[in-house]
Formats: C-alpha cells, structure tokens, sequence
C-alpha cells in the first residue's frame, strides 16, 4: 500500500517560518520521520511540497491508482481552494488533513477549510506530530479495508 503525503504553500520554510506558531522542525525531519515510520509499518510512501496549486493538483491526479491514502497539509489553500478539493474527489483517494497550528485558535480566516467536510479525519494543532498520528491512522484504515 502506498501513501502520498502532500504539503502546501510556504511549508518549505517549516523550521524558520513563525516557529512560535509552527514550531521548529522542518519539512524534511517530518519527511524522514514519515519515511522511517512507513517503512516499519510496511507501506510505501512519497511526498510533494509546492507553492503552486496547479503543481498539486497535478500531483494529485498522478496519484490515482498509484496512492491509497493521501495525508494532506493544504496550507493556506486550505482555506481558498476549490480547486485542491475537487481534485482529490476527483481521484476518489481516502485523505486525512494535517495542520500543524490549531487553526481554531487563530484568526476566524482559518477556521473555514474547504477539506474538512470530505476527509476522513482533520488533526490540527499538534504539530509535526500530528502527521505522525495521520500516518498511524491511514495504516490502520488500509489494514481494515481488506
Ligand atoms: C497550516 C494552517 C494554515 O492556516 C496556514 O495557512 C498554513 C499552515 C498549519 O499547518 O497549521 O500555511 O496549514
């Protein structure tokens, strides 16, 4: 089984990037960490950071048939696009969403997400480490599914 992680806009920077609000790991400790835990619970797995919409939604489409669980961090598109929604309909993959930031506590902006409704489950607010929790989930969904 094959899972697809998918990070957002401005993610590139995690590590410097408002470490009070995002913390101080980066994006590339959490890719390791992900690759060492997938590893031990026997799937596969890939990445894709971009500042570009377009980029993900092409990531996504390719991801059909190829991914069976999409852990996602749509960043600030979490909160705008249409587009990065429909596109993972679109590919019918079952996805958990990641926010590192509790984005309930901040500005009333970030409470609307336009994933939310369609994932399996939202993790928000425990840092990397809820990409950790998403990975354990998304294993123990696949291992139900057959
Ligand atoms: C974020 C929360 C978003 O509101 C913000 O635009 C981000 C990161 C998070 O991980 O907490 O870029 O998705």
């Amino acid at each position: 089984k094959h899972i697809f992680v998918v990070n957002g806009p401005n993610l590139n920077l995690l590590g410097t990037r408002e470490p009070d609000v995002y913390g101080t790991t980066t994006l590339n400790d959490i890719e390791s960490m992900l690759r060492t835990e997938a590893s031990q619970l026997g799937l596969s797995i890939s990445f894709i950071q971009s500042n570009a919409e377009h980029i993900l939604i092409d990531a996504i489409h390719q991801a059909r048939g190829q991914a069976d669980f999409i852990i996602i961090n749509p960043a600030a598109f979490t909160h705008t696009s249409v587009a990065l929604r429909d596109a993972l309909l679109g590919t019918g993959i079952p996805f958990i969403e990641v926010h590192l930031s509790n984005v309930h506590a901040r500005e009333p902006f970030r409470r609307h997400s336009y994933f939310s409704d369609c994932a399996k489950a939202v993790i928000c607010g425990l840092g990397a480490q809820g990409y950790h929790f998403a990975l354990a989930a998304a294993a123990t969904q696949l291992s139900n599914s057959n």
